[in-house]
């Protein structure tokens, strides 16, 4: 098993440039599937979860290749079968996005019901709810979602009840392709989905509304291939931000998009910060004392639930007493324990975190429960006294591409070590 060790103390110095967004590559790659004609994306991030959702379309027939790190060819002119593998589908909810491309294009998926993972329920209704209203058969059995349409998909008006990341992309994509115009409203206006309509407009689909909660389809018959570089990943740029910060250095992320990080940078301003924001370049100088904050996670463009246990890292040092109160998952709370381990006062309850800013952290051995709990846990480790080794380390790898090389980039000490752990006495 694979570990990150910390010699904690460093200050983060210095210029990286961002990767491609994970939450914009893994739509676009499900996407994919829509095209008749080769797709090539640029900047797609070297990270677990691209690997994982490459699989899931090799298995259904989609040939992918990559040329270097990060270009990757795709040609889906001969899909095998609308049932996406159950072992590989389990390994990420993401993966669920192959369901409205496959429908929209074979009028048939079978794709596994997400369940829970460690940030709580991850419930498919609004995605289903939004098929049904396009005319497709629910059937879900045995631990399978089974949607099938008799012929073409129909425009449909639908409202989400409620902002979903997951439906919005899933009934976009789906609507694609529709028989008529679909609306939908109350939508997520993420700028990965941005990035995803952006390329399907690339691909011949007719889209208005782009980046507002209301988006409006008019179907077409046939999407073609397209060639696009995916956007900046907003919670990559924000963690390595926040690390700036932390450790009193000086950190820059260029080819990024700062509005896209806003709600964060107002936060670090908040907190006494210096943030300079450039052309498609951020700067946080850290040094200064970090001052308490009351946060709350909301749908974009308000704080990113993405980058809560990375905020709280930073507000464990932070002069007086910090709330951040998450308001999109239940259960993102697994990694307090791991910080009180470092020293950290942290208390979470309904939602609800606590955060006493204490004087200094000090390095212990920390598991990492989820991919940005894993990102905080790394930050929290850049600046406690001595060494912290971090497991879990399969998780950061989900949803950070190279995190040690950027990090030592930024003169960081850590290091990766493989082995089993060592018996505790
Ligand atoms: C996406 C992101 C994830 C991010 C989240 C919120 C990807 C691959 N993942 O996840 O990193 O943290 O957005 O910004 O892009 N819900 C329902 N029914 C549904 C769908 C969702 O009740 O059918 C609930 C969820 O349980 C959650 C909330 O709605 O409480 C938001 O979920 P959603 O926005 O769909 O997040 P994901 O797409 O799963």
């Amino acid at each position: 098993m694979a570990r990150l060790v910390v010699q904690g103390g460093k200050p983060l110095q210095g210029s990286i440039p961002a990767c491609g967004a994970k939450n914009a590559a893994l739509p676009i790659i499900a996407a994919s599937i829509l095209a008749r004609g080769e797709v090539v994306l640029e900047r797609v991030p070297d990270i677990s979860d691209v690997w994982v959702m490459s699989d899931i379309l090799r298995a259904i027939g989609v040939k992918v290749e990559f040329e270097g790190k990060a270009r990757m060819l795709l040609d889906s002119s001969k899909i095998l079968t609308t049932t996406a593998p159950d072992e590989l589908v389990r390994k990420m909810n993401a993966s669920f996005d192959v369901a409205g491309p496959l429908l929209a294009c074979y009028g048939e998926a079978r794709v596994s019901l997400p369940g829970g993972c460690r940030l709580g329920p991850r419930p498919v209704d609004l995605h289903l709810e939004g098929f049904r209203k396009l005319g497709a058969e629910i059937l879900s059995e045995g631990g399978f979602a089974h949607v099938r349409a008799a012929g073409r998909l129909q425009g449909a008006h639908i409202r989400f009840p409620k902002v979903s990341v997951g439906a919005t992309k899933n009934c976009l994509m789906a609507a694609t392709m529709a028989e008529g115009v679909t609306m939908l409203e109350n939508c997520a206006r993420e700028p990965e989905i941005g990035d995803l309509a952006d390329f399907l407009v690339k691909m011949g689909a007719s889209i208005e509304g782009i980046g507002t909660s209301r988006l409006r389809i008019h179907g077409v018959e046939r999407l073609h291939g397209a060639t696009h570089t995916i956007v900046a990943d907003r919670i990559e740029t924000g963690t390595y931000l926040i690390g700036g910060a932390l450790t009193g250095g000086d950190v820059t992320l260029t080819e990024c998009e700062p509005e896209h990080v806003a709600a964060l940078l107002d936060h670090l301003r908040e907190a006494g910060q210096e943030v300079t924001v450039g052309d498609r370049w951020v700067r946080v100088r850290g040094g200064r004392p970090i001052r308490a904050l009351d946060v709350s996670t909301a749908p974009y463009p308000g704080f990113p639930t993405d980058l809560h246990p990375q905020l709280v890292s930073l507000l464990c040092l932070a002069e007086g007493t910090s709330t951040l109160q998450e308001n999109i998952f239940s259960g993102r709370f697994m990694y307090v324990m791991e910080l009180v381990r470092l020293g950290a006062k942290v208390k979470a309850e309904d939602r609800h975190v606590v955060v006493k800013g204490v004087n200094k952290l000090s390095g212990a051995p920390v598991d990492a429960p989820d991919i940005r709990a894993g990102g905080g846990l790394v930050l929290a480790a850049l600046v406690a006294e001595g060494e912290t080794v971090i497991s879990g380390v399969e998780f950061v790898d989900r949803g950070y591409q190279d995190l040690e090389q950027r990090l030592s980039a930024l003169g960081a000490e850590i290091e990766r070590v493989q082995g089993p752990l060592p018996q505790v006495a």
